[in-house]
């Protein structure tokens, strides 16, 4: 395999992390000041949620894997580093974006509490740890403000694939059989992405085939498959809900550039959709959003694709109210939901949200009430109804999509608006008060 000349090659045996300006320490709010209109260039950075299982998946190989359009400063990324690193992956990050992780030797096969409990995703590690080494332990990742989300579909998936699992001490201890893990069927009852992406990991080196039924069929996975394939991978129906993978003795290095993430590109919609003005998300897609744009446009905007770029406005009049259920891909997204609602507040009339996907996402309503918001929650329907303008207060991030639908607010807000427990933002938006601030946006960190 030629490696892409412009990738480093790690050579030291611990994470070479970029440096960068944002250390969250949990004691770091975010300034808004409302008012603006937003007009310029935002540069959306690749998908976190791509981003976080392709690095997992240098672990199915002994040689280096290239990433290019890689969200290095996202906290996400970095704290995943530490994991990997932990089972004895290099991985250097570079400002530019460039990412370079090597699973030479896997030295450890346990993934401890103090590091997955940062961050769930670290749970992926478990299918990729067992198909190359034939053991994994992984901290439970517990509970979380979205919802209870177990890890059973995870775990029912890697056992149709041969390996024994026990529960002991809070962690997941997963053996394959002897001569490794063997294809089998998998049926999914339901949906889900990161169990869909571990199965499909785990089965790249199992002997012979593996059926995925009721697959995921995110962007971020066919992304993955993706790379899978140029890592020597037999996959086929990535995309569709029927994923079968043929299994194959080892995988080779290779080099990937990241899918464009859509939730970012969402969310920058989102806010001109309340703020009003026209930006161009450049280098990005809307192919990966159907669902969201055409409730935007019904609700009053213009968007446009211009080759990599989108171009987003809304001028004059106010949005008028449309209802959505959010869905797994290609429906409307769970991830855009905080944002769209933020986003609904102003328009004229009333908007409906179903929540379908998580049966906890709307922490972010009674911050958006505090702000003078209009929403009434019943199980899992939001009806938000237009209000004149949101007014300025103190509020409470609680997860990153809860976060960012907040600053949103108190971009429109009148006065000043206070958003405290930021880290969350900083798992998941890269630069973003940067990118925000060059649109015209009055946003800053504050201790
Ligand atoms: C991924 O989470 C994303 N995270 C989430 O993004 C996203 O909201 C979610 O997919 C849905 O699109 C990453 O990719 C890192 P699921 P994941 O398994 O894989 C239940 C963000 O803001 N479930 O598709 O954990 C689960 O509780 C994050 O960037 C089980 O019951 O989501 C949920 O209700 C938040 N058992 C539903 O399925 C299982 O074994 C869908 O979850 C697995 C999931």
């Amino acid at each position: 395999m030629m490696a892409n000349p412009k990738t480093p090659t790690p050579t030291a045996d611990t994470v070479e992390l970029i440096k960068s300006d944002v250390k969250p320490s949990g004691l770091e709010k975010m300034r808004v000041v409302g008012g603006c209109r937003l007009n310029g260039k935002i540069k959306v950075s690749g998908a976190k949620n791509a981003a976080l299982k392709h690095m997992c998946a240098a672990l199915l190989t002994d040689e280096p894997l290239h990433l290019e359009n890689m969200p290095t400063g996202l906290m996400d990324v970095r704290t995943l580093s530490e994991v990997l690193n932990h089972l004895g992956v290099t991985v250097a990050l570079r400002q530019d974006g460039i990412a370079t992780l090597h699973a030479g030797t896997i030295t450890s096969h346990v993934a401890p509490y103090d590091l997955v409990r940062k961050m769930r995703a670290s749970v992926i590690v478990l299918g990729p740890l067992l198909a190359r080494h034939g053991k994994a332990e992984v901290s439970l990742p517990g509970g979380c403000t979205i919802g209870a989300r177990p890890v059973d579909l995870h775990l029912k998936g890697l056992e149709a694939l041969g390996a024994k699992i026990t529960l002991e001490g809070g962690y997941v201890k997963a053996e394959a059989p002897e001569g490794g893990l063997v294809g089998g069927e998998v049926n999914f009852p339901f949906v889900s992405v990161g169990a869909t992406e571990n199965i499909m990991m785990a089965a790249t080196l199992a002997k012979g085939e593996t059926i995925i039924r009721n697959a995921a069929r995110e962007p971020e996975i066919v992304d993955q498959g993706e790379a899978l394939i140029k890592m020597g991978a037999k996959i086929e129906g990535l995309g569709t809900s029927e994923i079968t993978i043929q299994g194959v003795e080892r995988l080779h290095g290779a080099t990937h550039s990241i899918v464009p993430d859509r939730i970012e590109t969402g969310t920058y919609m989102c806010a001109v959709g309340l703020c009003g003005g026209e930006l161009r998300l450049e280098n990005t897609r809307i192919d990966f959003l159907t669902a969201l744009i055409a409730p935007l446009k019904e609700a009053g905007m213009d968007i446009q694709q211009d080759g990599n770029d989108v171009t987003v406005k809304r001028n004059g009049a106010k949005l008028k109210g449309v209802d959505i259920m959010t869905e797994p891909y290609p429906g409307f997204p769970t991830d855009l939901q905080a944002q769209f609602m933020a986003m609904m507040t102003l328009c004229d009339g009333a908007g409906m949200i179903s929540e379908t996907v998580f049966e906890n996402r709307f922490m972010h309503v009674p911050e958006l009430c505090r702000m003078g918001a209009d929403i009434t929650v019943k199980s899992n329907s939001a009806i938000i109804r237009g209000v004149e303008k949101l007014k300025g207060a103190e509020v409470m991030a609680t997860d990153l999509r809860a976060s960012v639908a907040l600053v949103l607010a108190g971009l429109v807000a009148d006065g000043e608006t206070i958003i405290n427990r930021i880290y969350h933002l900083d798992r998941g938006y890269e630069n973003i008060v940067e990118k925000l601030t060059a649109v015209g946006a009055q946003i800053e960190r504050i201790r």
